[in-house]
C-alpha cells in the first residue's frame, strides 16, 4: 500500500494522535472541544494525500487547509512554536504508523516517506506564512488604530501649548513650559507619522511617492521654520543654492528634511546649531544636513537605516528613549523611491552629515 492510501485508511488513529498532542498544548485557560482540537487536519491529511498520490505539488484552489489552520490555530491563542510542534507530531505519528503496518513489498518506502516530509514541510511552511502574515496585519491595524485616535488628543494638547506659549499674559515659566509641550507634542506627531509610514511599507512594499513639478526651495525653509518655532533656542540655518526645481513629492520630501533636521536636533550636540544646505547642479538636488557633536562609530553605520534599530550612544545623556528608530528608514525608503541615495559623514572634529542625492527627473 503507498503512504497516500495508507493515510486515508488509518485516518482515524492519526487524527486521534493529533487531538491528543493539541490537548497537551492547548493554552492553559482554555478548554479545547474535540472539533476545535482537530480543527482542519482531516482536511490537510486529504490534501497531503493527494498530492502525494499526484507526484507533485498541486496548485491551489483558494485557501489550503494549512493556511486556514494556521489563523484558527491563532485564534485559538496558539503560538507560533506550537503550531510548528503540532507538524512535528504529525510527522512523527504517520511515520511511526507507517513502520508498523504489515509490512509488504515496499519498493516506494523511501519515495514515499521523503515524498511525505517534502509535502508536510510545504504544509508547514504555509501555515508559518499565513499565521505570520495574520499577525502582522492584525499589528499593523492595530497601530493605525492607534495612530489615527491619537491624532485628534494630540491636536489639542499642542493648541494649549501654543496658547501658553503666545499668550501674553503668561510668566516666562509658563511661556517655557508652553515650549516644552508644543516640543513634545510635535515630536510624538512626528512618530505616529514614522510608524504608520513604517507599518504601511511594511504590507504594501515600500513607500509610494507621487512625483510632481516642483521646487525644494519652499520646503526647505518651512520645515526648518516649524523647528525653529518649536527649538527656539537652537539656530538652523538653511541654504539654497543653484536650481531645485524637479520632479518631487514634496510631502514626502518634506519628511526627509523632518527626520534629518529632527535628528540634528535631538542627537547632535545641544549648544551648537543646525545647517540645512539644499543645492541644485546638472545632475540633481543634494541635501546636506549638518550638526556637531559625538560622532556615530563606522561600524555603526549599516545598520543605522535599519527598521527599529537604535544605534544606543552609550556615552550620551539619551535617557531619553520616546524614539523609535524609524526615522532614517523612512527616509531611505523615500530616496530610493525618488530614485536617489542617501549616505553619511561622521567624524568627531567634523561632526556629522546626511546627504541625499536625488535626480532631477525621477522614475516614474
Ligand atoms: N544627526 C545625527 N547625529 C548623531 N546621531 C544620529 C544622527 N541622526 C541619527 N543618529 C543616530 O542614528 C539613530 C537612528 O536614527 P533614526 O532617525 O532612524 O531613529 P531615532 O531618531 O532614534 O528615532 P525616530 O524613529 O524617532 O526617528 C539615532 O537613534 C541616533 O543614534
Ligand atoms: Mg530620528
Amino acid at each position: 500500500m503507498r503512504l497516500s492510501a495508507f493515510i486515508l485508511d488509518n485516518l482515524e488513529p492519526i487524527l486521534q494522535e493529533w487531538e491528543d498532542f493539541a490537548r497537551s498544548i492547548q493554552p492553559p485557560h482554555r478548554s479545547m472541544d474535540v472539533a476545535e482540537l482537530r480543527d482542519h487536519a482531516k482536511e490537510m491529511l486529504e490534501e497531503i494525500a493527494a498530492e502525494l498520490d499526484a507526484g507533485q505539488a498541486q496548485p491551489a484552489t483558494g485557501e489550503r487547509a494549512s493556511e486556514i489552520h494556521a489563523v484558527t490555530r491563532l485564534q485559538s491563542g496558539f503560538n507560533i512554536d506550537q503550531l510548528v510542534s503540532e507538524y512535528r507530531a504529525l510527522r512523527a505519528s504517520v511515520l511511526r504508523l507507517w513502520a508498523q503496518r504489515e509490512k509488504t513489498a515496499s519498493w516506494f518506502e523511501v519515495e514515499d516517506m521523503s515524498r511525505f516530509n517534502d509535502v508536510l514541510d510545504r504544509a508547514l511552511a504555509e501555515s508559518v506564512a499565513c499565521y505570520s502574515a495574520t499577525v502582522r496585519r492584525s499589528e499593523d491595524i492595530f497601530l493605525g488604530v492607534v495612530g489615527h485616535d491619537l491624532r485628534t488628543p494630540l491636536q489639542y494638547l499642542s493648541m494649549g501649548a501654543e496658547f501658553l506659549m503666545r499668550s501674553e499674559k503668561s510668566d516666562p515659566q509658563l511661556i517655557q513650559l508652553g515650549s516644552r509641550m508644543f516640543d513634545s507634542a510635535a515630536r510624538m506627531g512626528q512618530i505616529l507619522d514614522n510608524l504608520l509610514d513604517f507599518t504601511r511599507s511594511r504590507t504594501g512594499g515600500g513607500i509610494q511617492i507621487n512625483p510632481r513639478p516642483a521646487d525644494l526651495a519652499g520646503i526647505s525653509e518651512q520645515v526648518a521654520d516649524e523647528f525653529r518655532f518649536s527649538h527656539p533656542d537652537r539656530t538652523i540655518a538653511t541654504e539654497v543654492i543653484g536650481d531645485v526645481a524637479g520632479r518631487w513629492d514634496v510631502p514626502r520630501i518634506g519628511q526627509v528634511y523632518q527626520n534629518l533636521i529632527g535628528n540634528a536636533l535631538q542627537h547632535g550636540a545641544k549648544d551648537s546649531g543646525v545647517t540645512v544646505r539644499t543645492s541644485g547642479g546638472a545632475d540633481g538636488v543634494e541635501i546636506a544636513v549638518h550638526n556637531h557633536g559625538k560622532a556615530i562609530p563606522e561600524s555603526a553605520f549599516a545598520g543605522l537605516f535599519d527598521p527599529l534599530h537604535r544605534y544606543a550612544n552609550a556615552s550620551t545623556e539619551e535617557a531619553d528613549r520616546t524614539h523609535l528608530g524609524l526615522g532614517l528608514y523612512i527616509v531611505r525608503e523615500i530616496v530610493h523611491a525618488h530614485g536617489g541615495s542617501v549616505a553619511v559623514r561622521s567624524t568627531a572634529g567634523d561632526g556629522t552629515t546626511f546627504l541625499v542625492r536625488l535626480p532631477n527627473k525621477p522614475a516614474a
